[in-house]
């Protein structure tokens, strides 16, 4: 006996008509899940935490970088376990998240504990407090930080803490006033790069990079 049947043209269209718009109304809530996710993780700046979002063509900038950088990972093993960290710029999450699975944010403000269990409470101020951030020692492939002060505390106890997250291999890329090189420069070996990351609002402060890898390029290309 055959076992293949077919259905009738006018049943086959129906049949097709319902698959195509079932696809369509998954694709539309998946898009409506991301939406609302984006906009769920984005707070008012609060100057008290001296908090100073990045503009949108520095969010798709430094996304274009992330972007890149997966593209250059050999095979899917190594995607799904290359990890990336964000010290102090909420405002990427967003933006990197949508690009990759694997990302942390530290953060001092706590209302982005919206983030869920991507959301790790640090504050800098406790750099030297023996085993702080301990479970997270070599653990990030990719590091990009911005932090609160442009003050050589802040500098210092925040490189500390980059220095304890990396791995010898680990990217670096570090966003603050230019005013800070002498006292990051000591801290991690760090280059100044040429990009400039822009802010919402303008700063009065002269605002450039540092990294030990050529940021430049993934920005640019
Ligand atoms: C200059 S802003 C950088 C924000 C970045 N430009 C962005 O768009 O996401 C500094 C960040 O440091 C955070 N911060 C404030 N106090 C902190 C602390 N004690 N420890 C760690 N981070 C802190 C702020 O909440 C803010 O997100």
């Amino acid at each position: 006996m055959d076992d293949e049947f077919t259905l009738p043209a006018d049943t086959l269209k129906i049949l097709n008509e319902f698959l195509q718009q079932k696809a369509q109304r998954e694709r539309d809530e998946l898009e409506r899940i991301e939406n609302k996710a984006a906009s769920d993780v984005m707070f008012e700046e609060d100057w008290q935490l001296s908090q100073f979002w990045y503009n949108e063509s520095t969010k798709q900038a430094l996304g274009k970088a992330v972007c890149k950088l997966l593209s250059e990972l050999q095979n899917e093993a190594n995607k799904n376990s290359y990890r990336i960290a964000l010290l102090s710029c909420p405002s990427l999450y967003d933006t990197v998240k949508q690009l990759h699975n694997n990302v942390k944010i530290f953060e001092f403000d706590k209302r982005f504990s919206a983030c869920g269990e991507d959301f790790v409470h640090y504050d800098f101020n406790k750099a030297n407090e023996s085993g702080y951030l301990e479970e997270f020692k070599e653990t990030f492939d990719l590091i990009i930080a911005d932090p609160p002060f442009l003050s050589e505390e802040c500098i210092t106890k925040i490189s500390k803490i980059i220095g304890s997250l990396s791995k010898s291999s680990t990217k670096i890329l570090f966003c603050s006033g230019a005013i800070v090189e002498p006292w990051l420069t000591t801290c991690l070996q760090l280059k100044k790069c040429a990009f400039e990351p822009g802010h919402e609002r303008n700063l009065g402060n002269e605002f450039v990079s540092f990294a030990n890898f050529d940021i430049d390029s993934y920005v640019n290309s």
